[in-house]
Parts: C-alpha cells; sequence; structure tokens
C-alpha cells in the first residue's frame, strides 16, 4: 500500500472531511467544529481511497513537507485522531467508511494502515477511543484490530452508554 504523507490546502482539509462525516454519520461533525480540530496540536487525519491508498495529514507531528493531492480522489475511508506527545498517548476520534464500501473489509484495512504508520511516525504507547456500546460493527473493528474493552461509562451519550477500548504496543 501506498502512503502519502501531506497536508491539504486546496480544497481545506476540513471541507473534505465535513463531506465524508456527512456521507458516514448520522450526527455529523459541523465544519466549524472540524475546522477547529484540525488547527489544534496533535490533530491527525487520514483518508483512503478506492483503491487502497492511504494519506495522511498530520500538521502538527512530525512537521514534514506538505504535498497537496488531487481533490477529486474518491475517498471511501477516513479517521481522525489526535495526539499528545507528553503522554505518548493517541486518541482515535472518528473513523467512517461510506455506506456503499461497508462490510468490505474497508475499515480494517485503513485501521491497520493507520496504526502502521503511525507506528513509524510517533513513539506512541497507546491508543483510548470511546464508542457507543450498541455500535456493534464499531466494536466489531476495533476488537478484531486489537483493542480490549477497558470500561462502560453508563448513560454517557444521554440514554445510551459508552465503552472505553485501548490498544497498546
Ligand atoms: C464502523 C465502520 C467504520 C466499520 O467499517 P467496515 O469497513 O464496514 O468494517 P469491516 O468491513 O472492515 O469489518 C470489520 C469487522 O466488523 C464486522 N462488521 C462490519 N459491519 C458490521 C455490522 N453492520 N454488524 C456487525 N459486524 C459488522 C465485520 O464482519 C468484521 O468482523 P470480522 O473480521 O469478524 O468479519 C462502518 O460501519 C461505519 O463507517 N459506520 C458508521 C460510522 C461509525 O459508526 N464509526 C465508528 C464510530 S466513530
Amino acid at each position: 500500500m501506498l502512503l502519502t504523507f501531506h497536508q491539504q490546502k486546496s480544497p481545506p482539509l476540513a471541507t473534505i472531511l465535513w463531506e465524508l462525516e456527512r456521507a458516514c454519520f448520522d450526527k455529523p461533525w459541523t465544519l466549524e467544529q472540524l475546522d477547529q480540530e484540525t488547527r489544534k496540536t496533535g490533530f491527525l487525519a487520514f483518508c483512503s481511497s478506492a483503491s487502497g491508498t492511504l494519506h495522511s495529514s498530520a500538521t502538527t507531528v512530525t512537521g514534514k513537507d506538505s504535498i497537496t493531492p488531487g481533490c477529486d480522489m474518491d475517498w471511501q475511508c477516513y479517521s481522525i485522531w489526535n495526539y499528545q506527545g507528553a503522554d505518548q498517548l493517541l486518541e482515535l476520534y472518528r473513523i467512517g467508511v461510506v455506506p456503499a464500501a461497508r462490510n468490505q473489509g474497508q475499515g480494517a484495512l485503513h485501521l491497520h494502515a493507520c496504526l502502521r504508520f503511525l507506528k513509524d511516525t510517533t513513539p506512541f504507547k497507546r491508543v483510548l477511543l470511546e464508542v457507543h456500546s450498541a455500535n456493534t460493527a464499531a466494536r466489531r473493528l476495533y476488537s478484531r484490530t486489537g483493542f480490549q474493552e477497558l470500561y462502560t461509562r453508563k448513560n454517557y451519550y444521554g440514554k445510551e452508554s459508552a465503552c472505553v477500548m485501548e490498544w497498546s504496543h
């Protein structure tokens, strides 16, 4: 799998992520929210195309030069992360696969590729995430990728509980 490192400039990364959010989630993050996230220290995002090519944008983690990708990429999968260097902690905030490409192994492929890339570029020790307890597909994806369930936060999302999961190496 080809791995390309870049910071997207045109169209803005937040706009690309917003389109993917709206395609993948019932309750997408807003453009404003995404714009704020992309400016935060430790922000990371990855997008995979239909061909499986993984592109990344990590403005503040490694400070590598940016490469502007084609803006007409056929993105199928993406994820949003944050890396806190002081704690060597990665947090996985979002992962989405467009509905037409689901349940074909794309999510697992993307997550494995991201973790491989992050192992090579950051000295992280563990990854934490929170997932709706009722989100069977996501929980399955995470546990198949090697995440362990740490504990449940009851009624974390209103009446729904959240499951906190960890991946470490
Ligand atoms: C969660 C999501 C990213 C999974 O991506 P995906 O590409 O469909 O997942 P994969 O095809 O790689 O499957 C990974 C595992 O989950 C299982 N799975 C996938 N969809 C499933 C479903 N609807 N119900 C139960 N299990 C499911 C697969 O069978 C596979 O397990 P296996 O290896 O034991 O067979 C995708 O469903 C999605 O985008 N959902 C909406 C957004 C979301 O909820 N994101 C997660 C929270 S941030």
